[in-house]
């Protein structure tokens, strides 16, 4: 069986008690009703990360970043290191979100890098993937994720795979209100399963969490979630609300 997770990618929002105040009704929640069958992490800002590892209690919710250097240490102001992150009690990073692909011109070879140095660190990565709009429109898609997977992450050697997490993410979903179909999720989703297939073996492919997001919600994930090659989701707006959180992972325990 797979691991199923359930992550909230927080962006940048809320500040620092806010979420700290988030979190700990999160964590209060799952203490009372476990997240069984179905992992919940939450990625909130670097400066949110000391501060909420310390008061999560219940075991049952895990910490990630959004994002990490490309470098391991030294004069690089303004950066925050794996190794930081990895310090705090965080557990995952999310590497090549669409908004750091594009805002931030983080490219494939760079995103290796700092998958690698999240690896090292002991992080485990959630790798994120996706077509923009034209290149959905224009049927390039599946070609567009290929390569984004094979430079990203196959430079890995098969070990590292295992502590990597893929995120299909389109981004023409991210945020709109528009939500790729279960069908469209599910071929992509088989799509990058049969990429890693042939590149590490059935062992390592058949084990891969692969996370759908995209203006995922209470009222759609159950359906999205249904598919067999969709282990979960990387959720945003919704990520941010106790209860549409909550209900998101509810609808991946029913799977
Ligand atoms: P939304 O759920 O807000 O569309 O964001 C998805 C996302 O980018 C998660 O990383």
């Amino acid at each position: 069986m797979r691991k199923k997770i359930v992550a909230g990618n927080w962006k940048m929002n809320m500040n620092y008690d806010e979420g700290l105040e988030l979190a700990a009704s999160l964590d209060q929640y799952f203490s009372e009703k476990a997240p069984s069958g179905a992992e919940v992490i939450i990625c909130p800002p670097f400066i949110h990360l000391a501060g909420i590892s310390q008061n999560l209690k219940s075991g049952n919710v895990a910490l990630g970043a959004q994002n990490c250097a490309s470098e391991a240490s030294g004069a690089f102001t303004g950066e925050v290191s794996a190794d930081m992150i990895r310090s705090t009690g965080a557990e995952y990073v999310i590497i090549g979100h669409s908004e750091r692909r594009s805002y931030y011109n983080e490219d494939d070879s760079l995103l290796n890098k700092k998958t690698v140095l999240a690896l090292n660190s002991g992080l485990k990565v959630i790798f994120c993937c996706g077509e923009i709009k034209e290149e959905r429109e224009d049927g390039s898609y599946f070609e567009v994720v290929k390569r984004q997977i094979e430079k990203g992450l196959f430079p890995l050697a098969a070990k590292e795979m295992k502590n990597i997490i893929i995120a299909y993410e389109p981004v023409w979903a991210i945020g709109t209100g528009l939500t790729a179909t279960p069908d469209q999720a599910q071929e992509m989703h088989l799509h990058i399963r049969e990429l890693v297939r042939e590149k590490y073996g059935t062992e390592i492919a058949d084990k891969l969490t692969i996370l759908y997001g995209g203006s995922c919600k209470p009222s759609n994930a159950s359906d999205i979630f249904s598919r067999p090659d969709v282990d979960g989701g990387l959720i945003g707006g919704a990520s941010l609300k106790k209860d549409d959180f909550t209900a998101i992972v509810e609808a991946m325990k029913q799977t």
